[in-house]
């Protein structure tokens, strides 16, 4: 009979969660109502580039993370209240910014977690508000949300944000909505998704006749190599994908991906920058990948039927939470002013690379509170924590 212990991991894991709480209490103090991406030498104000703003949530989303870790009447729950409406707040004129691909990451991290903490109406709207706008990126020849830099460019990454229109359409019985999300799904999972389970970054079409005409990337090594975060991207987003619609495909897709995750990556689970990155620069990992492929695996293992499958998936994820507390936690160097170290964030441009990265952050309290509020339900039952099937999460 297996036996499950979670005692030192939940001690490791509260640590990593208090002391998240301390970088970021230090980060409002020391740089106030600002929002940065990543660290340079360890220090977030600089004046490095951002290339584009689309992780502007996931400070506030900490703080609400934070709050309902701790719950609603333990002590600094009204500090991580205040905080997390504070810095949500100035995100609200984001709600209408067609610009961008990316409306998921900034409204799932706050507003979104906002209204899950108080049901109110007014903050629900605004969730609803940008999942329409987000569904106005989408290119109906080609059958998918155009990524920002051109109309014939389609990122993996909006496959974290797609979650947004399915809210949409669910919450406001829209079918037209749906179908655009189920649309985009379909054609990043015929055309970015690769056989063995790796991804492309982007897609590049001819936007006029809807022809894909080949992969590509921004952030990656190469139009076919696998970017370890576009990876980490998919596999989370096709199971948010599957919550929302039920859909199989979708399902398939994101154990295919999480598969190649578990048989590519280094046996402690944190992936290098690119699985395909040249001799000069392979050794350099990137632990924001690692985080949200972890965070994606407990989501994941709650909808797979096989109790086996189920439960590989969840002890790979508090495989990499432990390695990620025990290796690449900043809590040893008093200098730096991230959490987690050797992160990634743009490195053809050069930009956070060996850095703390926003999302790294966000998604590593994200899988903590995650794991921890699994295993103390399992305290409670008495059971392995295989969560139910077919929950509905968002
Ligand atoms: N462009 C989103 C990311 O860096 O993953």
């Amino acid at each position: 009979m297996i036996q499950f212990s979670y005692e030192s991991d939940r001690e490791l894991f509260e640590n990593a969660i208090l002391y998240a709480e301390k970088q970021v209490k230090r980060l409002i103090e020391n740089h106030p109502d600002f929002y940065p991406m990543y660290t340079n030498s360890g220090k977030w104000k600089h004046a490095g580039p951002a290339w584009t703003h689309w992780c502007d949530g996931f400070l506030p989303g900490m703080m609400w993370l934070f709050l309902r870790h701790r719950g609603p009447d333990k002590q600094d729950a009204r500090f991580w209240m205040e905080q997390a409406i504070r810095y949500s707040r100035p995100l609200e004129s984001r709600k209408t910014d067609n610009d961008v691909h990316d409306l998921g990451f900034i409204f799932f991290s706050t507003y979104h977690r906002w209204y899950q903490m108080t049901r109110d109406p007014q903050i629900r709207e605004v969730v609803l508000n940008a999942g329409k706008t987000l569904a106005e990126r989408f290119n109906e020849v080609g059958q998918y949300l155009s990524s920002l830099v051109a109309e014939d460019s389609v990122y993996i990454d909006t496959m974290m944000n797609v979650g947004l229109i399915f809210y949409a359409a669910r919450e406001c019985n829209d079918k037209r909505l749906r179908d655009i999300a189920v649309r985009h799904c379909m054609t990043m999972r015929r055309f970015l998704v690769r056989a063995d389970g790796s991804v492309a970054h982007e897609g590049i079409f001819d936007s006029e006749t809807g022809e894909f005409l080949r992969t590509s990337t921004q952030q990656g090594y190469r139009g076919d190599s696998c970017w370890s975060r576009g990876l980490a991207w998919a596999l989370y987003g096709f199971t948010t994908s599957y919550e929302y619609s039920r859909d199989p495909r979708f399902l398939h897709t994101a154990e295919a991906c999480t598969d190649y995750y578990i048989t590519h990556t280094p046996v402690d689970g944190i992936p290098p920058w690119d699985y395909n990155a040249p001799p000069e620069n392979r050794s350099i990992v990137d632990t924001s990948a690692a985080a949200i492929a972890a965070a994606g695996m407990l989501r994941l293992c709650r909808s797979i039927s096989d109790p086996m499958k189920g439960h590989f998936y969840w002890s790979t994820a508090i495989h990499i939470l432990r390695n990620l507390c025990t290796s690449y936690l900043a809590a040893g160097d008093s200098e730096w002013e991230g959490v987690l170290k050797s992160g990634v964030y743009h490195l053809p441009k050069g930009l956070g690379v060996d850095e703390s990265v926003m999302w790294g952050e966000y998604f590593f309290v994200e899988a903590l509170e995650d794991a921890l509020r699994t295993m103390h339900n399992h305290n409670q039952n008495h059971h392995f924590p295989r969560p139910e099937t077919h929950v509905t999460v968002h």
